[in-house]
Parts: structure tokens; C-alpha cells; sequence
């Protein structure tokens, strides 16, 4: 394709990808409802862990149309006044996910706990004929991947996973370009999250009434062996192997995630990780800078390639989140409100000189190489080159978060598959993993990416 009719192509497509409808209207639903769900009917939300995600997630949720929040459920109550004061005195609040997950005017939960709750609810709340919106990463160790999955098998709910950015428009056009051949041959993808303040580095705040009293310590402790109260570990989790992943399964997730829908990739069949405690030594016991290899075996549509991905949590030099996918005739990097393609193919004339053997060549040697050189590559006519590079941006005021929930309302309605389910969001969430247990164990891991299962 010349440069100028795939520029003629990418306006086109951005155009009619950029415009696409966003959110669901029911005309456009296919009339094949499930669990007695018509195109038009609405669709009762509950949230169970009501923190800073489960704040945002209901907020996402409720700009699709057709979708009421009836139930919350939270462990510390200032989180369920939170609730009420936000979406009305009528809300049921509950600090027992089961009570929520008895009620039969709940259709769908979403959970956003912390990660070691994240199975047990996700199954209990499939097994009670609910549809499901489990917060990302899909589970806190490997082997909780399998059960999770037998019980999406076993339930007609819907399972989504949330990690947004598999939905979002800048994702769908990465990927199409992609798929076209864009890049050439893949053979390297890079991408970091970085970041160097204290909220980034996960020091959130801790309300002033936070006590036994205020606070369901037991039921967070789940099976994670007793200790007195600590409002730290509760309000600030994420820096505790016992309730998060660390920086692979909080972020690197993401980046697999993005990176998996754009290259329809099952996941990589090697992982390598290293790091260490640089700088917030604030009692933590996860690394806060931490970097992964991994390497992708051929799978179906591209041969092997790596990736290598890395979280800063010490990197004041402007951080943010990058993913670059490196091939042989171009390169694409998407941030968070925009991709941009650059194409650079080598030149058929290799050129010499510079740093080069040429000049070791004796002075014949030189003039003998110079003829036979001008007869293999006879200078081309002058052309007038253009950069060959491309930026889309979102448009104003998109979300991908409100996307992907519409995605699983649309399933939910229609039966349809949902963007990001069990399988999708389990082969993120184990490179993940597997990312800590090689740092932790201090080796490589091999994974078979298909069946989803430790080598
Ligand atoms: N998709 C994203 O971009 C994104 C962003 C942030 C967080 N997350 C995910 O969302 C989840 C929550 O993260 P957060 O930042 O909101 O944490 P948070 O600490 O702010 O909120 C978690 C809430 O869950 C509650 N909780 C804990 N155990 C519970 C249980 N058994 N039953 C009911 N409630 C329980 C806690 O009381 C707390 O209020 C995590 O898994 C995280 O990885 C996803």
C-alpha cells in the first residue's frame, strides 16, 4: 500500500472508529436475552469492597444506560456512609458480601476488594447466579486461576474482567494496525509504568476512626494467619504479599492486558523478573521497582518475540505509562489517550563508509568497491519524503472504563461474549504472577500460555 492511500486508509478507519457509539442503546441489542433479560430492561448492580476502585467502577457503570446501583458492601463502615452519601439512603449496605449475594434483586456484582478476596467472591457470587465484574488481577495466586474459571464454566453469569484498557477505542485501533501488517514482522515489545510520589507508591490515606470498631479486621485477615489490627496493612494492602501482588500483579497486569488484545497473544511461555526495595521502605515487603522478561513463543498470526516490562516506583523524571510494539517496518506506542505509528523501513542500499570496513580497504580496493557498489545500487530518483508518522488521540471525554462496562452490560443482555473474560483475564494475571514467583524463588518460570498451567 503507498504512503498516501494508507494515509487515505487510517483517516478513514480512525474516523469511523473514533465516532463508533460508546456507550449501548437498546434498538442496537440483539434479541436474544439471558437469564430472562430483555434489550431495554435494567440491570441491578451491586459493589462489594466500595474503596477508591469500587467508587470509580460504579461511577463507570452507571453512565451506561439501563443500570442501578441497589447494593454495597464494604468492611469499614465510614466506606458504607461513603456509599449512602453518594448514592442515596435507600442503598442496602452490608459488611457481608453473602447478605448482597443472597438478595435476589442483585443481577450482577461487581468486586472490587482487595486481591485475595477476589476468587472467593468472584465464585461464591457466580455460584449464586450472578454476573460478575472482577476487578483485575483476576486472582492473587496461580493455582486460584483453574477454580475460577470451572465456576464461569459452570454458571451461566457473565464474568468480566476489569482491567479497562482491553476495551478502550485506542486499543481496538492499535490492534487493527496491527493486524494489517503495519509493524511488519513483531520482535519487541517495551512497556513501564513509572511513577515517584507518595499516593503512586501506594502510602493512600488512613481515615482518623480506623479501629476494630469501624473496621471488619477478621473477615480481611481471611485466611492469611492472625495478627492484632493494623489500619496500615488494611488501608494500604497493596504493600503486602499476604492481600495484593505487588507491582506485577497491580500494573504489569494492565500492561499484559493492553498488550495481549492488540497482538491476540495467549501470553508468554517464559518469565524472568528482578527488582528490589530501593526506596519506600515504609515496612512493605513487595519491591518498588521491579522489571520482567518475557519471552512469547510463536503462536497462531506471529512468530516469537519479547517483551520486557517494568515498574519504577523512584522515577521522577516525568514517568507515566508507555507500551511500544517494536517490528521490523514500523513501530506503534500507546499511552493512555493516544497511539502513535512511526514506519521506518531500511533502505536497499546498505550505504558504506562511516563507521565501516571501507576505509581499512587499500586505495584500489576503495575505488574497486565504490564501481561494483554504483552498479548494485544505482541511485534513485529524488522523492520528496514525508515523515511517516501517525498520532490518533481519544476523542474528549472518552472512557474506556465506561466502555468496558458497557461491553458486559451488552453481554449480560444479549448473551453475547464479553471482551475480557475468565480465560483472557487469567492469562493476564498469571504472567503476573509468575513475574513475583520468579523474583521470589529467584528463577525463571516456564508457562504453557494454552493450557494456562505452570511447566
Ligand atoms: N482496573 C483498574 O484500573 C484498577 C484500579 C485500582 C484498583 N483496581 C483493583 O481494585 C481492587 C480494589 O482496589 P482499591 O484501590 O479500590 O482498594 P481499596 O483498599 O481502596 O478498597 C478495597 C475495599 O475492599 C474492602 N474489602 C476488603 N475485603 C472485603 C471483603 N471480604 N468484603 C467486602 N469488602 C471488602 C475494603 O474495606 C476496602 O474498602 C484491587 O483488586 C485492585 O487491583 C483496579
Amino acid at each position: 500500500m503507498s504512503v498516501s492511500s494508507r494515509r487515505r486508509f487510517l483517516r478513514q478507519f480512525s474516523g469511523s472508529l473514533l465516532t463508533a457509539p460508546i456507550l449501548l442503546s437498546g434498538a442496537e441489542l440483539v434479541a436474544a436475552p439471558r437469564f430472562g433479560y430483555g434489550p431495554n430492561d435494567s440491570i441491578n448492580l451491586a459493589c462489594i469492597g466500595m474503596g477508591i476502585q469500587g467508587l470509580n467502577d460504579v461511577n463507570a457503570a452507571l453512565q451506561n444506560v439501563g443500570v442501578e446501583l441497589v447494593a454495597a458492601c464494604d468492611l469499614y463502615t465510614g466506606r458504607l456512609e461513603r456509599a449512602r452519601e453518594v448514592y442515596g439512603n435507600e442503598l442496602f449496605v452490608t459488611r457481608d458480601y453473602r447478605e448482597v449475594l443472597a438478595r435476589p434483586d442483585v443481577d450482577a456484582v461487581i468486586v472490587a476488594t482487595p486481591d485475595h478476596w477476589h476468587d472467593t467472591i468472584t465464585i461464591a457470587a457466580l455460584d449464586a447466579g450472578k454476573h460478575v465484574y472482577c476487578e483485575k488481577p483476576l486472582v492473587q495466586q496461580l493455582d486460584e486461576g483453574h477454580p475460577v474459571l470451572e465456576a464461569e464454566r459452570r454458571n451461566e453469569g457473565v464474568l468480566m474482567v476489569g482491567s479497562q484498557r482491553v476495551s478502550s477505542i485506542l486499543t481496538e485501533q492499535a490492534r487493527e494496525l496491527y493486524r494489517r501488517g503495519d509493524l511488519g514482522q513483531l520482535v519487541l515489545v517495551e512497556t513501564y509504568n513509572d511513577r515517584f510520589d507518595a499516593l503512586g507508591a501506594w502510602q493512600y490515606s488512613i481515615p482518623r476512626d480506623a479501629s476494630p470498631e469501624t473496621v471488619d479486621w477478621d473477615t480481611f485477615l481471611k485466611d492469611t494467619g492472625d495478627r492484632p489490627f493494623d489500619a496500615t496493612r488494611f488501608f494500604r494492602w497493596r504493600n503486602y504479599r499476604d492481600y495484593g501482588t505487588g507491582v506485577a500483579g497491580d500494573l504489569f497486569v494492565h500492561l499484559f492486558s493492553g498488550a495481549h488484545r492488540i497482538l491476540d497473544s495467549l501470553g508468554p511461555e517464559r518469565i524472568f523478573s528482578t527488582g528490589g526495595l530501593r526506596y519506600w521502605k515504609d515496612g512493605r515487603d513487595v519491591p518498588d521497582v521491579f522489571i520482567a522478561s518475557c519471552d512469547y513463543g510463536a503462536q497462531e498470526g506471529h512468530p516469537a518475540f519479547n517483551m520486557q516490562l517494568r515498574v519504577n516506583f523512584v522515577d521522577g523524571g516525568g514517568g507515566g505509562t508507555r507500551t511500544r510494539f517494536v517490528g521490523t517496518e514500523g513501530s506503534l506506542e500507546v499511552d493512555g489517550g493516544s497511539i502513535t505509528l512511526s514506519r521506518k523501513t531500511l533502505p536497499k542500499a546498505p550505504g558504506y563508509g562511516g563507521w565501516d570496513s571501507f576505509g581499512t580497504f587499500s586505495q584500489a580496493g576503495r575505488a574497486e568497491f565504490e564501481r561494483w557498489y554504483k552498479s548494485e545500487y544505482p541511485p534513485a530518483p529524488a522523492t520528496v519524503q514525508e515523515p511517516d508518522e501517525w498520532t490518533y488521540r481519544a476523542p474528549e471525554g472518552y472512557s474506556d472504563h465506561v466502555h468496558h462496562f458497557g461491553n458486559w452490560f451488552e453481554a449480560i443482555r444479549t448473551g453475547g461474549k464479553v471482551i475480557e473474560d475468565g480465560a483472557f483475564g487469567f492469562r493476564a494475571a498469571a504472567p503476573s504472577l509468575a513475574a513475583n514467583t520468579s523474583y521470589y524463588e529467584r528463577r525463571v518460570v516456564d508457562w504453557d500460555p494454552a493450557k494456562m498451567k505452570m511447566v
